[in-house]
């Protein structure tokens, strides 16, 4: 048997400890490309399942059907971010998932993705934390976030997504990642903070520099750049803090949510910046990622999207089967904090431990003909994208109603939204995403 790191080219490198997830994909970035092969080739005991090419060619899938089938709890005893243990079938990631005593997010513990959280400069994230601390940041954003409230946003979210659409080309190829994607998750996000609209790109820099610290593209000055612009971040919204908090009547947004309640009203500055940092970055690649996979899932699968041409009520079945088919964050890391048996194995306290929801999306034991786009699925939103048990993606509500309001503009003026060529895709293992996707409109 060949040796797998020759086939999928070398591996990532040398990272590890205080380098961030972006930085290790990106210096994977200049290996071998080529043939990727495929699982019956390799030593699967050896392989590196965060390989960027792996990623970048979609062979992921293949590799996960066979740890599915062959060895659901899968130790990977050497990677370039240390020793981790995958665990990829639908129930089995349910059951880690829920199990928060002993499978903790905490940032002592290195977080939640494979690679530690940074030692220096640290931004305390209630995604990175454990029982109690979690449940009051939590509780302070909920509100904001809820079905309930989202009404509040509805008029304004569809408005700019009109407008958006409005001035699209029309029978001139463009990218629909950075006119549309990019744009409309931005807005949002400017709504969602009552941020000014005009300066709202800064939103998506600030978001694109905190998970880019190493990245060379995003921060060529390094640490010091990082840290300046995330502190240009960090004082743009202290004066919106203090404006908010200062108001007797608190608005709709989530600055105000935060500024007014009691157990977060006295956030330190590092508190509040990694909050808002998580709530950024939460709310931007992911929601982003699923808008362009949904325009290219409609290239994929033309005679679903007549039916949900034909009867509009199917839109939300049409959204909510987007998030489950693109599964934009394809793992959450957890740690042991304890000695836990599954399938006869022990994982041992302190390793580190990857539930791979893009996997148990795939998975066939729970779901029917998984790697199919059908919108008219039964239980279409029993799915992992949005995580499981008590860090459950605050935004879930939110995602869903932006890509409703995305589709049903969409269908009210094109009759097709032709792909052009396969899109070009990030290499990362953690943000399964788009750099760019050309289409050209097609107008009812
Ligand atoms: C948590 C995915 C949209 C904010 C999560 C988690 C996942 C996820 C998998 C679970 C993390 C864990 O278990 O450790 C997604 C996907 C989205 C999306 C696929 C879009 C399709 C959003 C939006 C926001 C948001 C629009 C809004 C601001 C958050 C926050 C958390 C979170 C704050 C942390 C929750 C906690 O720790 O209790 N998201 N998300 N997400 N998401 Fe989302």
């Amino acid at each position: 048997m060949p040796d797998s790191s020759s086939i999928i080219g070398p591996e990532i490198g040398a990272a590890r400890g205080n380098e961030d997830i972006m930085s290790a994909v990106e210096r994977g970035r200049f290996n071998t490309r080529g043939v990727v092969a495929g699982p019956d080739q390799v030593d699967m005991n050896k392989v590196n399942l965060l390989h960027p090419e792996l990623w970048r060619s979609q062979k992921c899938f293949e590799y996960f059907q066979w740890l599915r089938d062959n060895s659901p709890i899968h130790y990977t005893e050497d990677s370039p971010e240390g020793p981790f243990w995958s665990i990829t079938r639908f129930d089995d990631i349910v059951a880690v998932d829920k199990d928060h005593e002993r499978f903790s997010s905490d940032s002592k513990y290195g977080g939640i993705t494979v690679v530690d959280l940074n030692e220096g400069f640290k931004l305390p994230m209630f995604i990175a934390m454990d029982r109690p601390e979690h449940t009051k940041y939590r509780k302070a954003v909920q509100p904001v976030l809820d079905s309930e409230s989202l009404k509040n946003f509805e008029h304004l979210i569809r408005k700019r997504t009109i407008e958006t659409l409005d001035s699209l080309p029309i029978h001139e190829p463009f990218d629909w990642v950075d006119k549309v994607s990019v744009e409309l998750t931005t807005m949002m996000l400017a709504t969602l903070f009552d941020f000014p609209q005009e300066e709202r790109r800064k939103l998506s820099r600030w978001s694109d520099v905190a998970t880019g610290k190493y990245n060379k593209e995003i921060c060529p000055g390094g640490e010091a750049q990082w840290q300046a612009e995330l502190t240009e971040c960090l004082m743009k919204f202290m004066t919106l803090w203090q404006e908010r908090g200062n108001r007797d009547e608190p608005g709709h947004d989530l600055l105000s949510a935060l500024a007014h309640n009691a157990a977060t009203k006295n956030m330190t500055p590092q508190e509040l910046l990694g909050n808002l940092i998580l709530l950024i970055v939460g709310g931007n690649d992911s929601t982003r990622n699923t808008m362009t996979g949904s325009v290219y899932a409609w290239n994929k699968y033309p005679k679903e999207f007549e039916k949900v041409k034909a009867d509009r009520s199917l839109v939300p079945n049409m959204a909510a089967e987007a998030i489950r088919w693109q599964t934009s964050l394809a793992y959450m890391r957890r740690t042991a904090v304890e000695d836990v048996e599954m399938h006869g194995k022990t994982i041992r306290k302190g390793d580190k431990v990857l539930m791979w929801y893009v996997s148990g999306n795939r998975d066939e034991r729970a779901i029917e003909r998984p790697n199919d786009f059908w919108i008219g699925r039964p239980n279409v939103r029993r799915h992992l994208s949005f995580g499981f048990g008590i860090h459950r993606c605050v935004g879930n509500r939110l995602a869903e109603m932006q890509m409703r309001i995305l589709w049903e503009e969409i269908l009210n003026r094109f009759n097709f939204i032709e792909v052009l060529e396969e899109p070009e895709r990030m290499p990362n293992s953690f943000v399964r995403g788009y750099k760019s996707l050309n289409v050209i409109l097609h107008p009812l």
